[in-house]
């Protein structure tokens, strides 16, 4: 992403706050793993998006119409011997040459600035509650100003939520945002291409997540967009089975959700397949109705459709596939009425997808199911998970299923991004004919 996109963004937020007003967003505070190790620093996606900034102890300061300059960046100074141990720091110099701030000053000097800053203004817009230790710092500059106000400073008398109108910006990709996210989708579809072709009986799992991760890296996306699930047979029926440490079994699907991060923006996939390479005749019947219902959905993914179109498709597609095979009975507008479904479908079809995996962006708005518009990126990811109630028929236990796209709005419908991994039955069977 270049500055000129960043510069963009900041554009946008300062023509939605307006005159007499301030922005301020902190920076999250580097994670502890484990007593000296540390996570590797990931900055949090609004404070990236406004900044391409990604060092911590970092404040974003915006102050629309500010003559000596609208953007600042309070940051750590150039310190040689911190450098050596911790890396590389832009300093306030890189922070105005590199990353294009008006004005730079040391973090440690936020105390006696920001407070200057606030004075006068009507409007602050902050989030409270990401950064806990910030959002202590700011009640306290807040407070002395409105202690001060009898000396006749002037205390702001609106905090408003900054994350809203962020939110909404993070919502509607551009185009370099797309092509990042294409970038991510391509990736992300290899990946689970090289594990099908890898996967075979006796695999342990992680060996299969390895696999997904050294095509990641590979192609210059350091870090999943979150952590694989890579579950055979009945883990497949955990939704957020993380633990990826079984062997992989005959007869088994496998339920692989991975996604890579490309410059800060996420793929979102899943693709079920046999550990064998070939389904047998019941995971091919639930499959095909997962399937069925996953393309129901894509279609409903289109500019004037609402947020809930492409769930309701999916969810009319499985209640029906459930009935014809015996595992609803009734009729069909009352189970999908009831929700019976949600025995074996018990997720929504999908989310907002973007920097964060599970992207911000309001679902509704008045009360009303958000309408689609070109520009959003939703997932469409059903799935049925038959675990082992009693009942059931034994033929249809521990079979989890999932598909899941990642798909464009677009002015005449839909694209969909992760198209190229392998999905339909015949397609899965021929990739992983020759897997020795
Ligand atoms: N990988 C998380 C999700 O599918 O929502
Ligand atoms: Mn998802
Ligand atoms: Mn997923």
């Amino acid at each position: 992403m270049n500055t000129k996109e960043f510069a963009k963004r900041r554009q946008h937020l300062i023509d939605l706050m307006g005159p007499n007003s301030i922005a301020v967003l902190p920076s999250v505070p580097v994670a502890n793993r484990n007593r000296d190790v540390d996570y590797i620093y990931r900055s949090d996606s609004s404070f990236h998006y406004l900044s391409g900034f990604d060092e911590p102890d970092a404040v974003i300061v915006i102050i629309p119409g500010r003559p000596h300059g609208e953007y600042l960046l309070f940051c750590r100074e150039r310190d040689l011997s911190k450098e050596i141990w911790d890396g590389y720091r832009a300093g306030q110099e890189g922070a105005v040459d590199t990353f294009g701030a008006d004005d730079s000053y040391p973090i440690s000097d936020l105390d006696d600035i920001l407070s200057g800053l606030l004075e006068g203004k009507e409007k602050v817009y902050y989030t409270m509650g990401n950064v806990p230790t910030f959002d202590q710092r700011m009640v306290g500059w807040l407070n002395h100003l409105r202690n001060a106000s009898r000396q006749g400073m002037h205390s702001p008398t609106e905090i408003i939520e900054l994350e809203h109108s962020l939110n909404e910006l993070r919502l509607y990709k551009s185009g370099a945002e797309i092509k990042a996210m294409r970038t991510a989708a391509k990736v992300s579809t290899d990946a689970h291409i090289r594990a099908m072709q890898f996967t075979q009986v006796g695999k342990w799992e992680y060996q299969v997540e390895a696999e997904i991760i050294h095509e990641f890296m590979k192609n210059d996306c350091r870090s999943p967009a979150y952590p694989s699930i890579v579950g055979g047979g009945e883990n497949g029926c955990i939704l957020h089975y993380i633990e990826n440490n079984h062997k992989l079994k005959n007869n088994d699907l496998l339920l692989i959700d991975a996604g890579a991060e490309y410059d800060y923006y996420a793929a979102d996939i899943t693709r079920t397949f046999p550990v064998n390479g070939k389904f047998t005749a019941c995971q091919k019947t639930l499959y095909n109705i997962v399937l069925e219902a996953q393309k129901a959905a894509i279609a409903e993914v289109k500019p004037s459709n609402h947020w809930n179109q492409p769930h309701e498709a999916a969810i009319r597609v499985i209640t029906q596939g459930l009935l014809d095979i015996g595992l609803l009975k009734g009729n069909l507008e009352i189970l999908i009425k009831e929700e019976k479904y949600r025995e074996f479908y018990m997720h929504r079809t999908g989310h907002w997808l973007g920097m964060d995996v599970h992207d911000v962006g309001d679902y509704k708005v008045g009360g009303e199911w958000r309408v689609l518009e070109p520009g959003m990126v939703l997932t469409v990811e059903p799935g049925l998970y038959i675990r082992n109630p009693k009942h059931i028929d034994k033929k249809w236990h521990f079979i989890g299923i999932r598909i899941e796209d990642d798909v464009l709005v677009t002015k005449t419908g839909n694209e969909v991004l992760t198209e190229a991994a392998p999905k339909e039955v015949d397609e899965i069977e021929a990739l992983m004919a020759d897997n020795k």
